[in-house]
Parts: C-alpha cells; structure tokens; sequence
C-alpha cells in the first residue's frame, strides 16, 4: 500500500470557537482517499525575536517545525485582521522561514480564508500570498476559496454546512494533491 499524501493544516485564529479551524476540520471531510489532514496549532509559538533564536529554536518552535517538514504540503485558513494578516499566523510563517532547511522552502500550499465579513478574507490572502514568496512556498492560485459571512455557513457545532463551500473545498485539496502527485 502506497503512503498517503500529508497535509499539514492550520490557522492564524488561536480563538476556541474559530471558524476557520472548523473550516480546517470540514476539510478533513473532504480530501480524496489518498491524502491525511494533520491540523496543528500555533498558539504555543513564542514571539518571534532573533535574541531568542540565537540561543536555539524554542521547544514548541522545534516542533512546528518538524511537524510542517514532515508534510508534503501545506494548507492554510486564515480570519482577516484589519485587512491583513493575524499576528499568529505572521509569526509562525517567520519562525518557519528561519534557519537552516526551513521546512516550507519549495512545498505547495493551499490557502482559503473564512471571515464574518463580506469578501470573506480576499485581502488577506493577497498579503498571504506575498510572503509566501519570501518563503518559496508555491500557492495554488486557484480555485479561490472565500468563505464570507462565516456565521451563515457553519452550524451551531462548528461543522460547515454551506454546500458551495464544501465544494470549493473540495476542489482546492484535491487541487493540491495533484500538485504534489505531478
Ligand atoms: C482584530 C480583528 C480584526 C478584524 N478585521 C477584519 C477584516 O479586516 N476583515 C474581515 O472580513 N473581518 C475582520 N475581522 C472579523 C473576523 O472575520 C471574524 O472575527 C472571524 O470570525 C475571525 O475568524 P475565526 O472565527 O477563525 O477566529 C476582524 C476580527 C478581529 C478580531
């Protein structure tokens, strides 16, 4: 039997009740057969600053990075803050971006955004999407999934129940598998 394709998923929003990490769970949903969804947190991640990562990665930082080395590819949700994007998510992708093999370096990566406003996070992707060019890593750029007004799509427990968003979804994994099959 052959390995499944790993995906390694996460959020900028560290809040208890985030959409976007049900987004990340309704993706678990939706992969085709052969890939894993692994969802890790951020909100372990100290503060990026170079003093302190002069004296060595930080334990929780060692292991964020040794958990996205041991994918083949990257999916990202992310809420918009003031048009941009959230502090948890920036600081992560810096840690990431440091040291020797940083382990995002040249992997594909999926994107989408849930947001409780009405473009549904398309302003911060296109932040998102530059500083993945500092970092080499490759985003699909299509399908674009945007899930707005997220209080409408997602039932009281947190599973997405909006059928064009499970599609987009969908569309977008199994877009990145075949990215990461060719
Ligand atoms: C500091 C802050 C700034 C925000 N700025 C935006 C924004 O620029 N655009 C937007 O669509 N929503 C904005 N929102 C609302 C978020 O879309 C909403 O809180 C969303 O539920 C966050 O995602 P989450 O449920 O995954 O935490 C902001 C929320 C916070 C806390």
């Amino acid at each position: 039997m052959t390995d499944k394709i790993k995906i390694v998923g996460f959020t900028g929003s560290l809040r208890r009740h985030s959409f976007n990490e049900a987004a990340l769970r309704a993706a678990q949903l939706l992969l085709p057969e052969n890939a894993e969804l692994n969802i890790i947190s951020l909100a372990d991640l100290p503060f990026f600053n170079e003093d302190v990562e002069a004296e060595g990665m930080p334990a929780a930082v060692a292991k964020f990075r040794e958990q996205l080395a041991a994918a083949d590819a990257v999916l990202i949700s992310t809420p918009e803050y003031n048009y941009s994007i959230p502090p948890a998510l920036k600081n992560a992708l810096d840690w990431a971006s440091r040291g020797d093999n940083p382990p995002l370096y040249g992997k594909p990566a999926a994107i989408m955004s849930v947001s409780a406003g009405m473009l549904g996070g398309a302003r911060v992707q296109y932040h998102l999407r530059q500083v993945c060019v500092s970092l080499n890593l490759f985003p699909l750029n299509q399908p674009e999934v945007f899930i707005a007004a997220a209080h409408t799509k997602f039932d009281a427990s947190g599973n997405l129940v909006d059928e064009q968003a499970k599609k987009l979804i969908a569309k977008l994994l199994a877009a990145l598998v075949a990215k990461v099959a060719r």
